[in-house]
């Protein structure tokens, strides 16, 4: 069974599931917040942020270079997990936000067609405009402000490439419409930046996601991108939400038949015997209990393989921990730091060992 969206670790960090401890299916609700689709008032500056009525960042020009990555997957321009492109693109965008990854997959899709859903009401009419500027406004739809949860997919797929990128949710809630609207070899990336402030349960969140995936018959490989935000980009924003060096760019792309994926039941069984293989103390240490749900033990099982690699990781990359920031930067700033192990090392070693 998915987390409900309301416990599922949101895109976006709050201040209330920035807590690194927590469990990422168990995040209280932030009563006081307003839910951001019924927000009114959001902040839009070209070229700079779009920020939520509570200050924090909906998307942010840093990330012109992560959107261009996905793009170019989902165009189908980046061929390097070895998947064919289309030769006719149709290419569905989720959450236009402040247009970058769709300005991006414009200069990518040559005569294939764009399709945009947004739901909130104040960027809805922004996209359309927006979408009425391109060089080929007739290949560009924008459909909305409707949320993805409520379009008639029928009407406007399939589609050869998608990606998405909303507020407050989370990827898990989409994967089980894939079948409906990805084309037979059709591309699927997302937004990547579950579990932010902790290397070791992003990786682990990763791969979880990946093993999910994989059951649905998706092939899920991370391509890594180096990361740089100067530090005065958080200014004035709450929550800063990236603070790594890298970002992990998901390619999936449609595998085998769902009911007959070999690598499905390999997973369901590599976790079976994960279990069965701890002592008694290290199973209540990894919080698996019997009879939770595959998807508890999934994660559980990924943290606790993830936080054992990052344990075993010799003592020269402790050295290479996050430099503590300069004097001067936030408050917020500081408090966010990733901790312990960098994502670059902690990657590397992950790939290493086949984690990832
Ligand atoms: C992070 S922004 C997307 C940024 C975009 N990738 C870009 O390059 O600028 C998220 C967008 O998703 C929209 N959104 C949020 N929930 C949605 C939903 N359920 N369905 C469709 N759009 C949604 C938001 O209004 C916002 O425009």
């Amino acid at each position: 069974m998915a987390p409900s969206a309301e416990d599922a670790p949101s895109k976006r960090p709050r201040t209330s599931n920035c807590d690194a401890a927590r469990d990422p299916f168990h995040r209280p609700v932030d009563g006081l917040a307003i839910p951001y689709l019924d927000q009114r008032g959001l902040k839009y500056e070209a070229g700079k942020t779009l920020v939520d009525v509570h200050g924090f960042a909906v998307m942010m020009e840093w990330e012109r270079g992560l959107m261009a990555a996905h793009a170019a997957y989902v165009c189908g321009t980046d061929d390097s997990d070895g998947s064919p492109a289309p030769s006719h693109p149709r290419v569905l965008n989720v959450g236009h936000g402040m247009g970058i990854v769709d300005e991006e997959i414009q200069a990518r899709i040559g005569e294939g067609h764009h399709i945009i859903v947004e739901a909130h009401p104040e960027v809805f009419p922004r996209a359309k405009e927006w979408a009425a500027g391109c060089k080929h406004p007739e290949r560009v739809r924008v459909v909305g402000p409707t949320r993805w949860q409520e379009v008639d997919w029928e009407a406007i797929g399939p589609f050869t490439g998608i990606f998405w990128d909303t507020y407050e949710e989370t990827v898990e809630d989409f994967f089980p419409l894939l079948p409906r609207i990805l084309a037979p070899g059709g591309r699927f990336s997302f937004y990547n930046v579950y579990q932010p402030h902790d290397a070791v349960r992003h990786v682990a969140y990763s791969s979880y996601l990946q093993a999910i995936l994989l059951k649905q018959g998706y092939r899920c490989t991370y391509h890594h991108l180096p990361v740089h935000v100067p530090p005065e980009d958080w200014e004035g924003i709450e929550s800063p939400y990236w603070l790594h060096q890298m970002y992990l760019v998901p390619k999936c792309v449609k595998d085998k038949e769902e009911c007959n994926n070999p690598e499905q039941r390999e997973e369901e069984e590599a976790v079976a015997k994960f279990a069965r293989a701890l002592l008694p103390e290290e199973r209540t240490a990894a919080g698996l209990e019997s009879g939770q749900p595959l998807h508890t033990l999934l994660w559980k099982a990924k943290l606790w393989e993830v936080t054992k690699i990052a344990q075993m990781l010799p003592d020269s990359s402790a050295a290479a921990k996050v430099a503590a920031p300069s004097p001067g930067e936030g408050e917020g700033v500081r408090s966010l730091q990733p901790e312990g192990v960098p994502l670059t090392v902690l990657w590397d070693e992950c790939v290493k060992q086949g984690v990832l």
